[in-house]
């Protein structure tokens, strides 16, 4: 009755933004993404006999209400596929900061999905368990599997899951996070996703992203970042550009942002292969090859506006861990 799993957090190359069932978390677009090995959440979920409710205690801290309410309805859904009629303890530890455009959600509720259905007896296949997590939080899907991660679009639950296009080992791809902030987010990507299509941009946008798939799918499996770093800034610009153009307007970035974008144009230009990337917050992606990671770290950390760095290697993806 007691199961701990860990996920890695995802950052994707082409983005979920906008969903076709809100409940269900279908998304409009298929999305692709690589798992990070160094943001992860570890996750022990307990189903016990007399408590009144689902107790979630997230880095030490009680969860509030309505985080506390998202956890319940995910383990709601694996109690209506185990048959468990018990309430849970949650147990979870990020080893990153929760809410800040690091994707914490992705993470959590994979790792979340796979303790919580372990604890239930349950051993579901893996596109099962993505397409599961995915109801918790859209992006969870993509932290199932491992290394580089096509999450697919389909008007049904079973079809909309994510698969590994290529293991971890595939390519020494890193993503290095610059923190610019600390804060949580004011508003959470799930009002974000509810407004995207209120975007003038939204429509045009999805109707080049096929196009812009193929060709992020093609650069991954070449390994050709030359390739790739274009696509994923303009995609990550074209994610902005419809959050600030929905009403209401929603803008992530904050001053430093900018400034750190302006620095990854100057480094490029300087002869360093390093291209950005976003998420619905205001750190900073940074991808390059291995062989320039510590140099970029080194940059990135020296900058006054970086408050601290995550620096990635594709990861395995979520699995069962010994309980801590
Ligand atoms: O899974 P959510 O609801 O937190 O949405 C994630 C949205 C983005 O991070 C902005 C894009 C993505 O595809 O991860």
């Amino acid at each position: 009755m007691r199961a701990t799993a860990i996920a890695p957090s995802n950052i994707a190359f082409i983005k979920y933004w906008g969903n076709l069932d809100q409940e269900l978390r279908l998304p409009y677009n298929a999305s692709l993404s690589m798992t990070l090995d160094a943001c992860t959440t570890t996750t022990t979920v307990a189903f016990e006999a007399g408590l009144e409710g689902d107790v979630v205690d997230v880095d030490g801290r009680a969860l509030d209400a309505t985080g506390t309410a998202r956890v319940t309805a995910q383990l709601d859904r694996v109690r209506a596929l185990s048959g468990i009629a018990q309430h849970a303890r949650v147990t979870s530890a990020n080893a990153f900061p929760m809410g800040t455009g690091i994707a914490s959600s992705a993470s959590a509720f994979a790792a979340l999905t796979l303790a919580a259905t372990r604890a239930a007896g349950l051993d579901l296949a893996e596109r099962e368990l993505s397409a599961l997590a995915r109801c918790g939080s859209g992006s969870a899907a993509r932290s199932v599997p491992g290394g580089f991660v096509l999450w697919h679009a389909a008007p049904t639950h079973e079809g909309s899951f994510a698969e590994s296009l290529a293991p971890p080992e595939h390519w020494d791809l890193r993503d290095i996070v610059a923190v610019v902030s600390r804060a949580h987010k004011a508003v959470g990507s799930t009002s974000g996703h509810e407004l995207a299509t209120t975007s003038p941009f939204f429509a045009p946008r999805l109707f080049g992203l096929h196009a812009r798939l193929d060709a992020v799918r093609n650069a991954v499996l070449a390994r050709d970042l030359a390739a790739l770093g274009p696509l994923v800034e303009a995609e990550a610009l074209e994610l902005h550009a419809v959050a600030m153009t929905s009403q209401p307007p929603l803008r992530y970035w904050a001053p430093a942002t900018i400034a750190l974008l302006d620095c990854v144009v100057r480094w490029r230009a300087d002869g360093l292969p390093a291209y950005f990337t976003l998420d619905a917050g205001p750190n900073v992606h940074l991808l390059c090859e291995g062989a320039h990671a510590d140099e970029l770290e080194r940059l990135v950390r020296a900058l006054p506006e970086v408050v601290d760095a995550y620096h990635n290697r594709p990861s395995v993806g979520a699995h069962p861990v010994a309980a801590p």
